[in-house]
């Protein structure tokens, strides 16, 4: 089962018919879980797991040996003790249910048990590239991607909404959006989702929940909620989405971080937004000569999903809008119309008609 992809693939129709049914685990289990290095699939098939390769919040991801091209993620004790059965159920549901675009998404392959025969995760497609956490920063994108400039960020922008437009159209939600669930291959400049497992989906007429998300970039009506009781839609989403891509052509910056203003979460939930209208907040340098130099088309989006759309989903910019936008600005760079240094080292200047200097 473990053999190859196809086998795989295979396996995982017997997986349906096979997977012992979702039950609460108990305490005791935890100190197991932790100790594994063996996982077995629904037909007690065993493979070793080689070396952890992280551990995030829900779960640690392992290496299998001898295949490269797999991970398996093991959840915490902690996590099946609170989520289970739905966990399993929901990652059930999934194998089931690929979606259209799988071939860039880290979508669950095969349920993954442990000795005792409980569930305890599952194996996926192991993606390449690197985190836009790297990009959308002002020191790390210099080392990680030192051959970009700002159209090449741009396209990969490009391929991230096109990702989610793929995803919202099988009603999927992303939910808990986090630059570093988005991997970037450099040369090809797309990307590749991780950490599916957390979207928000219906399938077999049943509603998962996406249970986690970080304030920071939630919007306004999703704060100081259960995630686990939140429903998200597309314009949550791209509100979400729109702080990504503000940091990514920003170097990091937060959309709602202010010199003199209040903590960003606060600022989102007023719709404070300091760039635009008037300019208030944004000191002078690297933040301020890069959006002087943003296609007005471009700050638009920006300013009305931040200020009124912030407080009023209806008014925020869809994805189309944005690729259409973005698709546009790609076109401009090409024609010399607007800077494309990641950093330029100057605000535009009134009589400014283009450059193409690289930073
Ligand atoms: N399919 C994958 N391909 C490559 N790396 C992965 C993949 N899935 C997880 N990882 C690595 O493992 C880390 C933790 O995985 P993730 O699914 O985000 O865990 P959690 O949901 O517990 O936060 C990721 O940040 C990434 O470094
Ligand atoms: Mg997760």
């Amino acid at each position: 089962m473990f053999g190859s992809i196809l086998n795989m693939l295979n396996a995982f129709n017997v997986v349906q018919a096979a997977s012992p049914k979702p039950r609460p685990r108990s305490q005791n289990t935890a100190s197991q879980t932790m100790a594994i290095t063996t996982v077995y699939d629904a037909q007690k098939s065993a493979k070793q797991l080689e070396s952890v390769l992280a551990k995030g919040g829900e779960g640690s991801v392992y290496t299998l040996q001898g295949r490269s091209d797999v991970l398996v993620k093991l959840y915490h004790p902690e996590v099946l003790n609170k989520l289970q059965p739905q966990l399993q159920q929901k990652i059930a549901a999934m194998l089931n249910n690929k979606p259209q675009n799988e071939a860039l998404l880290s979508w669950p392959l095969i349920d993954v048990y442990n000795q005792q025969q409980q569930w305890i995760g599952y194996a996926m497609h192991r993606k390449q590239g690197l985190k836009l956490q790297f990009l959308a920063h002002a020191v790390l994108y210099k080392k990680h991607f030192p051959h970009f400039n700002r159209r090449d960020i741009v396209q990969v922008l490009l391929s991230l909404i096109e990702q989610i437009q793929a995803l919202h159209r099988q009603h999927i939600m992303i939910g808990d959006y986090n630059l570093n669930n988005f991997l970037c291959d450099p040369q090809s400049k797309t990307i590749s989702l991780i950490d599916c497992d957390s979207y928000q989906c219906q399938l077999n007429q049943q509603f998962f929940a996406c249970p986690v998300g970080s304030p920071d970039l939630t919007p306004p009506e999703h704060q100081n909620k259960s995630f686990r009781e939140v429903k998200r839609n597309p314009q949550s989403e791209v509100f979400s989405l729109a702080i990504i891509l503000f940091k990514c052509l920003m170097l990091g910056r937060h959309p709602y971080d202010m010199v003199n203003g209040e903590d960003p979460v606060s600022n989102m939930n007023s719709g404070r937004f300091a760039y635009g209208k008037g300019n208030q907040g944004i000191p002078k340098g690297d933040w301020y000569n890069i959006w002087s130099h943003m296609p007005y088309q471009l700050k638009s989006l920006f300013i009305r999903t931040f200020s009124e759309g912030a407080l009023n989903p209806s008014l925020r910019p869809s994805l189309d809008d944005w690729h259409q936008v973005l698709s546009l600005y790609v076109k401009e760079m090409d024609k010399g119309w607007h800077e494309v240094a990641v950093r330029p080292p100057q605000p535009k200047k009134s009589d400014y008609r283009g450059s193409n200097s690289v930073s």
